[in-house]
């Protein structure tokens, strides 16, 4: 009979809860107004020509890399971020091998890594939620093969600092070290550019956030030239598709767009974390789209508090279920539109909130 590949067969499932979302989506941390009109008249424009041929990626890359500010040789366009972590399992991790992790993180590192049958180390983040260093070199092994590290960090917005990243990249030479800047359009900083000194730095991007382009699968991986042939090795000639790669060149052209959304949302952060601060409930300062904040004690406090907003219209992600988490959900952020609606639905929520009250407000 057939049978899947050990790793495979126990692999738990992963489902990101994307049914019925009706409502103001402020679950995923996507942009919540959507792509620049630049983009949706170039999707408009697509004619049969361009559906029919296979997709071309190089002349976009070439385009992308410029934009970043490094070479074509270093730069892969991707199927979003996720690929990238994909490819990266894909080309080091051997069966066995260790694939080091912050927790809480993004969820699809250790799954990726688990697929590709290495063992998933994971280091708990600290008490505060902030990275450690030391934690985190302290276990490098010989076996450790991919270092996995979102800056800033889901679910909770924190961020590892240059000098940081720098650090583990030169303590485990034998490994991959990927910075995931997802979120970097809210937060600034990036190790773009590092990679030349570093030839295991890997760092993502993601036009799925800021860039209100999710739907479309589109992410970048920058590395360096010593590397990038391995991955060109396994990555498919056709991941990223004809309507993303016709995209791209205009959604990165309108960067006033980016530049407004991302200002609306840091104004956003700061109202949340206001209201958040004033009604007693503990939060994670954030460096992302998103606050992580603590409604209550334990996992049924935040599914009916997450319930509660769905009601008013407001879908937030209940994330007890990640390492440290129990209580918690995630508020994604939007311009002052969505934040008037979220501020709105959250005081109701909150007056009325009942398992609240007491031991779970700091
Ligand atoms: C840290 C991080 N990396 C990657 C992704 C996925 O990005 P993409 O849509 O480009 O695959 C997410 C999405 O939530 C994320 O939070």
């Amino acid at each position: 009979m057939l049978r899947a590949r050990e790793a495979v067969r126990t692999l738990p499932s992963y489902y990101p809860p994307l049914a019925g979302r009706q409502g103001l989506r402020l679950d995923f941390n996507e942009n919540t107004v959507g792509c620049s009109p630049r983009v949706l008249d170039c999707l408009r424009s697509l004619n049969l020509e361009q559906l029919a041929r296979y997709p071309e990626r190089e002349p976009v890359e070439a385009k992308v890399a410029d934009f970043l500010a490094v070479a074509a040789s270093e730069l892969l366009l991707t199927n979003g971020v996720d690929e990238a972590i994909h490819l990266l399992c894909q080309a080091y991790l051997d069966p066995g091998d260790e694939a080091l992790i912050v927790v809480p993180t993004y969820s699809m590192y250790r799954i990726y890594a688990m697929a590709a049958g290495a063992k998933v180390v994971s280091v708990p983040l600290g008490e505060r939620f902030q990275f450690c260093t030391n934690a985190v070199c302290d276990r490098i092994t010989d076996r450790t093969r991919l270092i996995a590290i979102a800056n800033p960090n889901n679910p909770t917005g924190a961020v590892a600092t240059p000098q940081d990243l720098r650090r583990i990249a030169t303590s485990a030479p034998h490994a991959a070290l990927l910075v995931d800047e997802a979120y970097f359009e809210f937060y600034g900083q990036t190790m773009l550019g590092a990679h030349h000194n570093f030839p295991n730095l890997f760092v993502a991007r993601t036009f799925s956030k800021a860039y209100g382009m999710a739907g479309l699968r589109a992410g970048v991986l920058v590395g360096n030239t010593e590397q990038m042939p391995s991955l060109r090795r396994v990555i498919s000639p056709y991941n990223v598709n004809a309507a993303a790669l016709a995209c791209l060149p205009q959604a990165i052209a309108d960067q006033t767009y980016i530049q407004q959304y991302v200002n609306e949302v840091l104004e956003a952060r700061a109202l949340l974390e206001r209201e958040l601060r004033i009604n007693g409930i503990h939060f994670w300062p954030s460096q992302a789209n998103f606050v992580l904040a603590r409604v209550g004690s334990s996992a049924a406090d935040s599914a009916a508090f997450a319930q509660q907003m769905r009601t008013r219209g407001i879908l937030v992600r209940d994330r007890s279920s990640d390492p440290g988490c129990e209580g918690c959900v995630r508020i994604t952020l939007g311009p002052e539109a969505h934040t008037a609606k979220l501020l709105k639905a959250l005081q109701e929520t909150l007056r009325e909130f009942r398992p609240l009250q007491g031991a779970s407000r700091s």
